[in-house]
C-alpha cells in the first residue's frame, strides 16, 4: 500500500532531517513492504532517502526563469526529486490555483515522467448539496487531467475532513472510491484526518490503495504505526 505524509508548513530543515532519519531506521528494521513518501516544506528538501521516496508539495511549471517563490524542474532536480502533489485543497482554495493552473502542472511534470499524487476532493457546501452535486464537483477536477497516466496516483481528500477531525464514513469512502476508480486505474489514497485510531479500518477498504496523511503524520510513531497496520493488512490478505 502507499502510505503517504504531507508535511505542508510544518517542521524546520533540521526536524526533517531528523524525521527522516527516524523513518528510514524503522523502514530498515521492520523491513516493511510499503510503498512511504514524504512532502516535507520546500525549504526541507534533500537527498535524503533509500527506502522513501521524497515528493515537493508544489512547483511552478517550468525549468526555471522569473516566477518570484516559486521553484522549478531545476531546483527539483538538485535533490532528484521526481514526485509533486498537485491540486492540494489548501493550494485550490487557500492558494487560489485554477484547474486551468493546475492542468498546466500536470502537463508539464508528466512530461517530465514524475510520479503525480494529483488531489480531488469536495467542500461541505457542496457535499450537503447531495451526491449528484458532489460527484460532477469532483468530475471537473478531472478535466483536463490524463486519467491513464502510467505514474498517477489520486488522493481523494474532501476538504471539511482535512484537518478538523472529522471524516466521511467508512462506506461512504468506500462508495466514493469505488466510483472514482471508473474515471482511472490509478490507485486511490484517502486524506482527511487519518489518525492511528481510524487508519487501520480505512485502509482495510478494498477500494482504498493507501493514506495521504497531515497532521497525524508529524508524529513519527504515528506515521509508523500507520506503515504497520498496511504491512499487517497485506499479510492477513496473502494469507487468505
Ligand atoms: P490532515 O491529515 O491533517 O487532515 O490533512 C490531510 C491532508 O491534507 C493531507 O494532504
Amino acid at each position: 500500500m502507499i502510505l503517504a505524509a504531507n508535511l505542508k508548513t510544518n517542521l524546520t530543515r533540521e526536524k526533517t532531517n531528523k524525521y527522516m532519519k527516524g523513518l528510514e531506521r524503522f523502514l530498515d528494521e521492520s523491513k516493511s513492504a510499503q510503498e512511504v513518501y514524504v512532502f516535507p516544506a520546500t525549504s526541507s528538501l534533500d537527498k535524503y532517502t533509500k527506502n522513501v521516496v521524497v515528493g515537493a508539495q508544489n512547483a511552478y511549471p517550468t525549468l526555471n526563469g522569473a516566477f518570484t517563490g516559486e521553484i522549478g524542474l531545476e531546483q527539483l532536480e538538485e535533490f532528484g526529486i521526481k514526485t509533486i502533489l498537485i491540486g492540494h485543497s489548501e493550494r485550490r482554495h487557500i492558494l487560489g490555483e485554477t484547474q486551468e493552473i493546475l492542468v498546466k502542472k500536470f502537463a508539464f511534470y508528466k512530461e517530465q515522467g514524475f510520479k503525480i499524487i494529483y488531489c480531488v476532493g469536495e467542500p461541505l457546501n457542496i457535499r450537503e448539496a447531495g451526491h449528484d452535486v458532489m460527484m460532477n464537483y469532483i468530475s471537473a477536477q478531472y478535466e483536463g487531467i490524463d486519467t491513464e497516466y502510467e505514474n498517477l496516483i489520486i488522493a481523494y481528500e474532501p476538504v471539511w475532513a482535512i484537518g478538523t477531525g472529522l471524516t466521511p464514513t467508512l462506506e461512504e469512502i468506500e462508495n466514493i472510491h469505488k466510483e472514482l476508480k471508473k474515471k482511472s486505474p490509478a490507485p486511490i489514497l484517502y486524506g482527511g484526518s487519518v489518525k492511528v485510531t481510524n487508519a487501520k479500518d480505512v485502509l482495510a477498504l478494498t477500494s482504498v490503495d493507501g493514506v495521504l496523511v497531515g497532521s497525524a503524520a508529524l508524529y513519527l510513531d504515528h506515521f509508523c504505526s500507520m506503515i504497520d497496520d498496511a504491512e499487517a493488512i497485506e499479510k492477513i490478505a496473502g494469507e487468505k
